[in-house]
């Protein structure tokens, strides 16, 4: 009997609540076909959180947070609460649960499935074998560094600071180049060092620890650069770091190359095993409450936290392969199908890749 692992589940605004059932199926088939055995609570985060309880992060689901094994969100935010102040913003939840949480790295991967090549925007020949990972500093620079207006002679000046120490690099880029030694060896770090004084700082981090990792090759990119050679040779990139806003940036960008965001999965990391794990596309809250929402990015979730957080690489494997056959065997929900008049909807397609979850 495998040991209990706590799992906290935050299904969020929009669409969030539709694609976690969906996900949640798949934890309970996996307890029975594989034995596991998994403890669950869930939290109120974001827009509901904030009508609810008068915050987008309570005390309540940060605790939840804390005594689990790992997280499983949906997504948060919505027009609703976009016209808010700060404190009353689901963004500000989701950056304070990431500082709360301690997750300093996040992961997003961004693969081409075949059976969609279609639906990209770039040419297939273009993207031919693109299967990279986007990691992405998370808690520090411009996102966390001190922010505020002043008055001066010409109105109202606005300040965000962009902070970054060693320690903060280290840790991320020691994580990259891990995952890159476990790939195919190609580590990508990307910066504006040509002008910003906290990208020299991250390159200079990054070639005194790049010894440590003889066998993966490292090439070192500008921003601006990166974002250019994703569009002309997105399959030259394996494992690409960065700090946090480049990797906002960067991480969409990726995302919309694979030309279906409603697949990507995405973990957030700390030290040790916990992890919050998300499907990367929003709360659309223009198909929310429709059924028709695409379940696989947070189905695929699932299986990264299984193979992250939980080491079931059996089970996480199982989770991919039936969502390949389910895709293989031409299923598919709106935002993927060609022949919208075919599309399935969102319980179909979670009832689909459960049944063909096989040990
Ligand atoms: C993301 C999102 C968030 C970010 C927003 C919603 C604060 O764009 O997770 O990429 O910028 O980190
Ligand atoms: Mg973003």
């Amino acid at each position: 009997m495998a040991e209990t692992k706590k799992i906290a589940i935050i299904p969020g605004d929009g669409i969030g609540p539709e694609v976690i059932a969906e996900a949640v199926k798949v934890l309970k088939k996996t307890e029975e076909l594989f034995g596991y055995k998994f403890e669950t609570e869930t939290g109120l985060f974001g827009g509901i959180a904030i009508d609810e309880t008068g915050t987008p992060l309570p005390q309540d689901t940060l605790e939840k947070c804390q005594r689990a094994d790992a997280v499983l969100l949906g997504a948060v935010g919505g027009p609703k609460w976009d016209n808010n102040p700060k404190e009353l913003r689901p963004e500000t939840g989701l950056l304070g649960i990431r500082k709360a949480l301690g997750l300093f790295s996040n992961i997003r991967p961004a693969v081409i499935f075949d059976c969609l090549k279609e639906a990209s925007t770039l040419k297939p020949e273009v993207l031919e074998g693109t299967d990279l990972i986007v990691v992405r500093e998370l808690t520090g620079g411009i996102y966390f560094g001190e922010k505020f207006r002043r008055e001066t002679d010409n109105g109202q000046e606005a300040v965000d600071t962009c902070v970054y120490n060693v320690k903060e690099v280290e840790r991320i880029v020691h994580q990259a180049f891990q995952i890159a030694r476990n790939r195919r060896k190609k580590l990508c770090s990307v910066d504006k060092a040509n002008v910003l004084e906290t990208s020299r700082l991250w390159r200079e981090t990054v070639n005194k620890i790049a010894p440590e990792y003889p066998d993966v090759e490292l090439e070192h990119v500008l921003v601006d650069n990166c974002a250019m050679q994703l569009l002309r040779r997105p399959s030259s990139f394996d494992v690409i770091v960065t700090e946090n806003m480049f990797g906002d940036i960067l991480s969409d960008e990726a995302a919309m190359l694979t030309g279906s965001i409603g697949m990507l999965s995405s973990a957030s990391l700390g030290e040790g095993s916990f992890g919050l794990y998300e499907p990367v596309h929003g709360s659309a809250p223009d198909i929310a409450g429709q059924g028709i929402a695409n379940p696989i990015a947070t189905i695929l979730s699932v299986a990264l936290m299984f193979k992250l957080s939980f080491g079931y690489h059996e089970a996480g494997d199982a989770i991919e392969k039936a969502v390949k056959s389910v895709l293989d065997a031409g299923h598919r929900t709106g935002d993927i199908a060609v022949d919208k008049s075919k599309a399935i909807g969102t319980t179909a397609m979670g009832d689909l890749i459960v049944a063909a979850i096989h040990k």
